[in-house]
This record gives structure tokens, sequence and C-alpha cells, in this order.
């Protein structure tokens, strides 16, 4: 694609379509059309481009033009142009430069779910608030929901309730409560709740409610139409007794956690956390899928691993996928992600008695 020339003093209409041509869309959203962003090669160019709109006064902008049967002032065009060429250096300058933005995640439908759309909000990142963003391994997990439902949890599902379509669905039994730690924007949590028919308890740190909450409040119609439940509320794996004040039971059948190690205290907490809130039987399962991005998390990963064994858990069955993070310089490398099934080996006495 070529761009246009501002010497050559191009219609609104022009520097509109290719403003919009180079938008810059995360892979994790759609595969397909991520290639649309790579029209013009050259970054060079494109950045030149968009920071002359910027800095030009369009003056050749006539006084009201007609947009399909809109009329729009000389100043609103202008207004309009160099708002999108802000955003357009904001997406090439990396994810911490986005405004705020709502992404529409889609689980392909499978012989047993039609497809389902998440709405999930993502405000501007501040500081180190990484759970702003949903990471790409949230949208592999979430994606691999349902198989790992019948592969590894299915005794915990009754089998079949009516759905929306009228066909019928598998469901979690609603004894058994899931608990999500880290979530951060939701995915993973939310999606469980749609696609297993499950209660799902969402939390994250403080900074990260009111965003969890807001797309849990979302997205709760979609997953009552699948017979699931969502709430969420904060659970810092640093005081982990705070959390017993809020939690809608004590212990948890299923715990999730998508990309939870960043910080050399993580694994200890972790392990900890999970040890305190999941269920005291040979059923329950902690299913924890890390990136390993490099040296450093595949550290944070094995330590996790020794510490689970140390307290008592097994590998009930672990696999590989490859994911991606968006927004990074250029679309963040693939990464191999590790997921694991846990359970516990040694099932406490007074459970076993009961
Ligand atoms: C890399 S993000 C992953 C977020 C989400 N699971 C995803 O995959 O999109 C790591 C998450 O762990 C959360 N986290 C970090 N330390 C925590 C702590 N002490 N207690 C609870 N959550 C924590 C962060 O707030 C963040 O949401």
């Amino acid at each position: 694609m070529d761009l246009p020339s501002l010497r050559k003093k191009p219609t609104y209409a022009v520097l509109l379509s290719a403003l919009q041509a180079l938008e810059v869309k995360p892979n994790s959203w759609n595969k397909s059309t991520a290639a649309e962003s790579s029209l013009v090669s050259d970054e060079a160019v494109v950045q030149r481009f968009l920071m002359s709109i910027i800095a030009s006064d369009l003056e050749w902008i006539p006084e009201s033009t007609d947009i399909g049967g809109e009329f729009l002032t000389a100043l609103e065009q202008k207004e309009l142009l160099v708002d999108l060429a802000s955003r357009r250096v904001a997406e090439r300058c990396g994810r911490s430069a986005m405004p705020e933005m709502t992404r529409t995640w889609v689980i392909p439908a499978s012989s047993n779910l039609p497809e389902i759309k998440f709405d999930i909000r993502e405000p501007p990142l501040t500081g180190d608030n990484l759970g702003l963003k949903t990471w790409g391994t949230s949208y592999v997990i979430a994606k691999k929901l349902e198989n790992f439902g019948i592969q590894y949890l299915d005794h915990f599902f009754t089998k079949s309730i009516v759905s929306r379509s009228g066909t019928s669905k598998r469901s979690l039994q609603s004894g058994a409560k899931v608990l999500e730690l880290g979530a951060g924007t939701g995915l993973v949590g939310i999606a469980a709740g749609a696609v297993w028919g499950a209660e799902v308890f969402l939390t994250d740190l403080l900074d990260i409610a009111d965003n969890l909450l807001f797309n849990v409040e979302k997205n709760a119609p979609t997953v009552g139409e699948f017979g699931g439940h969502i709430s969420c509320g904060v659970l810092d794996w640093r005081e982990p007794n705070q959390a017993l004040e809020i939690v809608p039971v004590k212990k948890f059948s299923i715990l999730l956690a998508a990309d939870p190690l960043y910080d050399d205290d993580h694994p200890a907490l972790l392990a900890n956390v999970v040890e305190k809130f999941l269920q005291d039987d040979e059923g329950s399962r902690a299913l924890i899928a890390i990136p390993i991005r490099d040296n450093a998390t595949r550290a944070l990963s094995e330590k996790l691993s020794n510490l689970m064994a140390e307290n008592g858990f097994l590998v009930d069955c672990s696999g590989e996928e490859i994911c991606q993070d968006d927004w990074e310089a250029s679309n963040g490398p693939e990464v191999k992600l590790l997921w694991t099934f846990w359970k516990r080996t040694i099932i406490s006495k007074s459970t076993t008695e009961n």
C-alpha cells in the first residue's frame, strides 16, 4: 500500500482510509487480521507519515465536508485525523501507550458448544499492573478448557443440561466450585464459567479488582446462558487469610492460574495458596499454565514444581502449547507454554474419614 503524500494535499477520506489501514491489531485477537497490519512494510515510512499528520495543520481541508450525509467542519475533520494518527503511533509504541480498549475474544464452536464471545476491557497499563492486560496464555488456555474438562476433569461433570440452543451440554456438578488465582482481566475464569457451566470465583490483587469486576459483570449474562455463574474478589497471595472472608467456599475443587509467575517470591506464594484453597480429596485439580519466556521464567517454573512436590502434590497430566503475547514492539515472540494439572497425593486424615 502506498501512503498518501501530504504535499499532494490528500482529502479527508483518503487520509482516513490510510490511517484505518495502518491499524495494528494484536496477534491473539485474530491471526488473520494481524496480517492486515503489515500493509506497509517500512515502519519508518509509516512513523514519518503519522507524525506528519499530527504536525500538519491540514490547511487544505475544506470548511465543511459531506461524509456519508454527515457534515463535518474542518476542525472536526482535523481532530479526527490527528486522533487516529496518534492512536496509530501509540499502537506502535507498545501496549503501555495504548488507551483503554475492549477486545472481543472468541472461543470457536465445537461439536458440543456454539461459538462463544467475551468482551474484555483493558484499561491503559499503568506501572507494573500486569493484570490489566489479557496475556497470550489466557487465550490459549481458554480455548482448551472444553477439552480439558472432557479429558482431565470428567469426574466433576454431570451428563448434560439443556443449553440456550436446546442441545444438551455437559456441566460441572453444583458442588464443584472453581477458583481462579491472578485472573487479571478474567478471560480464563469467565470462559470456564461458560464452557464448563461452572460456578467460578475470579481473584486478583486490589489494584486489578475494579477492572476484573467490570469484566465479570459484563460477561455474566453470557456465562449464565451456558448454566454458569461468575463472581470475583481480592485474593492477594501474600495475605491469603484475608480472602477467607469473601470466598464463597473455603475449599475449591478446581483452581486455575494462567501466567502467574514473574517475581522470585511467586512460586512459594502460589504453592502456598494452592495448598490452602484446593479441596483435600483425590479428585481436586489445580491447573497452572506457565509461558517459558526466558531462563528466568523457566527457573520460576521449576521452583514451583519443586515446591508443589514438597507440599505433597503430583502431576496428574501436563502438556505444551505455543502462545504469543501482543503489543510488544512488533508482536512478541512465540513461546512454549507449559500447562500442568496438579493433584494431591496426601489426603488429610479428616477428609478421608468423612
Ligand atoms: C502476567 S499476569 C496474568 C493475568 C491473567 N491470568 C492472564 O493470563 O491474562 C499475572 C497476574 O498475577 C497477578 N498477581 C501477581 N502477584 C499477585 C499476588 N500477590 N496476589 C494475587 N495476584 C497476583 C497480577 O496482578 C496479574 O493479574
